[in-house]
């Protein structure tokens, strides 16, 4: 075409996961929440006046930010509300990275990251996990300007602790994202370090553990520098006036938010065991969904064979992270229906691994 900047023309942009369109599928492919949001979301919704879509939006959310500042016990003032946790990995690319500023992080991760990177035009210094996905050790002495940690990680689910993370945020010269999109299914969180540490953003999601992916509705937390740096970068009205009005809403139901997250975490175990019986190897996840590596089986073939049951699961062959399948964490019937499409699968000839099946 030859229209757009070498990079653009260069990049191949990002991937998002299959959505598929008919609705009588069993779709653990992207990482939603099976159950509904709150019923208060969809009360709000429902009072929603003309006169909120005929005015543009509060620019700052701050119906929203009020609300996530009394969960946090932080003020207002350190949050910035996002269209999705991933606009705000795009604003960190532009506030903090350039050819000359690259972006630092641990593989495998969010496959977002080098996309990202490829558009801003910055270096990639890609450092890689070992084999226990342990923070790795020469990710401060990268340099970057910017350096994010997916915590818990995708697609491992795997948990770095919050003493390492704050420690590794003090060693940095530059600022250290912690993308904590899944950590609603994790038994501890990063945010607190905004309070003594200048340099860290926390990134949160609420298409997770509230259940809202479809809204589009993320924020940040970080010191009020930091967030007065990121609204320079942002759009003017980056969240609209239904969003903010349900999320807040989503946020305050708090009650039904913990009670929701209680049955996915409840299910991620069930799942792993069923999981572990039929010979999968899983590491144990602090996500709502298991990494499931098939060990003597070919996954390539699994995921195929679960599709043909519109069954749709996520398959990754990538070096790091080969033959393995990541499984969204469903309801306990939509998990019990996975588990017996798999023995119906594994019990059938062909699944055993091996070069000639591949
Ligand atoms: C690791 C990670 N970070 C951030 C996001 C962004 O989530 P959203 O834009 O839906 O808030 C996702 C979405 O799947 C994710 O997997």
């Amino acid at each position: 075409m030859g229209y757009f900047r070498q990079n653009i023309e260069q990049a191949k942009g990002y991937e998002p996961g299959f959505q598929p369109k008919q609705t009588d599928v069993l779709k653990l492919n992207t990482n939603e929440n099976p159950y509904p949001p709150s019923p208060a979301v969809m009360k709000v919704l429902a009072e929603i006046n003309t006169e909120k879509l005929r005015r543009y939006p509060d620019p700052v959310g701050d119906e929203f930010r009020q609300a996530a500042a009394q969960i946090h016990s932080i003020p207002p003032d350190n949050i910035m509300c996002c269209n999705g946790g991933d606009e705000l990995l795009t604003i960190a690319f532009r506030a903090f990275c350039d050819r000359n500023r690259p972006v630092a992080y641990p593989v495998p991760t969010y496959s977002l990251y080098p996309v990202l990177a490829r558009l801003q035009n910055c270096r990639a210094i890609q450092v890689p996990f070992d084999s226990e996905f342990n923070l790795p050790a020469k990710l401060a002495g990268a340099g970057a300007p910017l350096t994010i940690v997916c915590n818990p990680n995708a697609p491992t689910g795997t948990f770095i602790d919050v003493g390492e993370l704050a420690s590794l945020a003090d060693e940095l010269d530059g600022v250290l994202l912690i993308d904590e999109a899944y950590v609603d299914f994790a038994e501890a969180d990063c945010v607190n370090l905004v309070k003594d540490l200048d340099n860290v953003i926390i990134l949160r999601s609420m298409s997770k553990g509230y259940g809202l992916a479809g809204l589009r509705f993320g924020y940040a937390v970080a010191q009020p520098d930091l967030i007065a740096g990121l609204m320079k970068v942002k759009d003017s009205y980056n969240v609209d006036a239904l969003a903010i009005a349900l999320a807040a809403a989503a946020i305050k139901d708090q009650k039904y938010f913990k009670e929701n997250v209680e049955k996915v975490k409840k299910e991620r175990k069930r799942l792993t065991e069923r999981l572990r019986e039929l010979n999968f190897e899983v590491p144990e996840s602090s996500a709502n969904f298991v990494l499931a590596a098939g060990r003597d089986r070919n996954a390539r073939e699994i995921y195929d064979k679960l599709e043909q049951r519109n069954i749709y699961v996520r398959f990754f062959d990538l070096p790091s992270l080969s033959n393995k399948l990541r499984i969204t964490v469903g309801t306990g019937e939509q998990n019990d229906k996975l588990i017996s499409a798999l023995k119906e699968i594994l019990s059938s000839k062909g699944t055993s691994n091996g070069k000639e099946n591949g």
